[in-house]
């Protein structure tokens, strides 16, 4: 059987920190609940004008560079992202452009949090059925400009950042399994309430909510046990047990969250790769992002077991098993 296995990884952050002790002048809060509540300690914020594809072009270039490919070489790009440049052309289409490159299918893919877990599963499929040999995998987003810096429930968790891999094919492993969830019927407890269709009318206050909405305890429940069940599901499909994973590289939300998800594993938290303290909920970006920090810091090696897993708007939810 053949594999897409991840030649090279890659990540950016925009240059800006945004501390929570600068947080506190902006909006009622105190580093000491944000850090309890969450680990979160800074976030980086996209500079005025710098988009989307600009964080993903430095994270995609530094990907590609790491497996020892140039952008020629790519003939598939899956962007996940949930804060696109424009509505269209798609992001993938503008980062093909960005990359001095042509013709190759680039997809956009919106699956809010989970979006690179379900960009990493659509680029597997093109590689193992032999449709692609060069698959870049992105995961970016600018948070920053999706929300409501007036409101301390949202404004304190997100930030900016892009990360990205790139797959081939391989006859050894490679990803062993993804598995992918959505529940639209919990769309009301996270969510940004505008959009192209349904229209961009403001609110009573003359705002257009263009604003992340969290029920923030609910979607903390429903992302433990989503997260815990899909764990399980990962485990079991590969009929192993979880002693054999040497890493967990979580989505990047919530320290709790990534310490609850931990503990159904029987993981010590030194075989977590954590940078939520660092860069905030990135969304998309996050589990990129630690992936190829857990590798340019020679933690993550080749021939380790990986579990990547994901949790956001939608509900979505998502993992991935993989040998590195
Ligand atoms: N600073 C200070 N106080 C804050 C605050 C902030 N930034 N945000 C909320 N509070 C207050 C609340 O108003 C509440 O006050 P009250 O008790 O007087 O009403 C109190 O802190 C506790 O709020 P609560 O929502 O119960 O806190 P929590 O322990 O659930 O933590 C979150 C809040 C948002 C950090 C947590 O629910 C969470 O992480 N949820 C999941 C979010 C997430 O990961 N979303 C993305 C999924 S991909």
């Amino acid at each position: 059987m053949k594999y897409s296995r991840i030649a090279g990884t890659g990540s950016y952050l925009p240059e800006r920190i945004l501390t929570n002790a600068e947080l506190e002048t902006m909006v009622d809060t105190t580093d000491e609940w944000i850090k309890s509540r969450t680990g979160i300690e800074r976030r980086h914020i996209a500079a005025p004008g710098q988009t989307t594809v600009d964080l993903a072009e430095q994270a995609a270039r530094r990907a590609l560079d790491a497996a020892g490919l140039t952008p020629q070489d790519v003939d598939l790009i899956v962007f996940g992202t949930t804060t696109p440049d424009l509505i269209f052309p798609n992001c993938g289409a503008l980062l093909q452009a960005r990359l001095g490159i042509h013709g190759c299918p680039a997809l956009g893919l919106e699956a809010a949090c989970s979006g690179f877990i379900f960009a990493l599963s659509v680029a597997d499929k093109f590689v193992r059925m032999g449709e692609a040999k060069c698959a870049l995998v992105i995961g970016a987003e600018t948070l920053s400009r999706m929300l409501d810096w007036t409101d301390r429930n949202t404004a304190v968790l997100f930030g900016d950042g892009a990360g990205a891999v790139v797959l081939q094919p391989s006859d050894e492993p490679g990803i062993l399994s993804t598995h992918l969830h959505t529940e639209g019927s919990h769309q009301d407890l996270l969510n940004c309430p505008v959009g192209v269709s349904r229209g961009f009318a403001p609110e009573a206050d003359g705002r257009v909510p263009l604003f992340i909405r969290m029920a923030g305890a609910e979607v903390f429940k429903i992302a433990v046990r989503s997260l815990g069940s899909i764990v399980d599901e990962t485990l079991a499909a590969n009929n192993l047990d979880k002693s054999a994973i040497d890493w967990l590289i979580p989505h990047q939300a919530n320290l709790r969250i990534i310490q609850a998800t931990a503990k159904k594993l029987e993981m010590p938290m030194e075989r977590v790769i954590l940078t939520v303290q660092d860069h905030g909920n990135t969304s998309a970006a996050s589990v990129p992002m630690a992936f190829d920090i857990g590798v340019r810091s020679g933690r993550v090696k080749r021939g380790e077991l990986v579990l990547l897993e994901a949790f956001g708007g939608g509900f979505t939810w998502g993992s991935a098993l993989i040998r590195f």
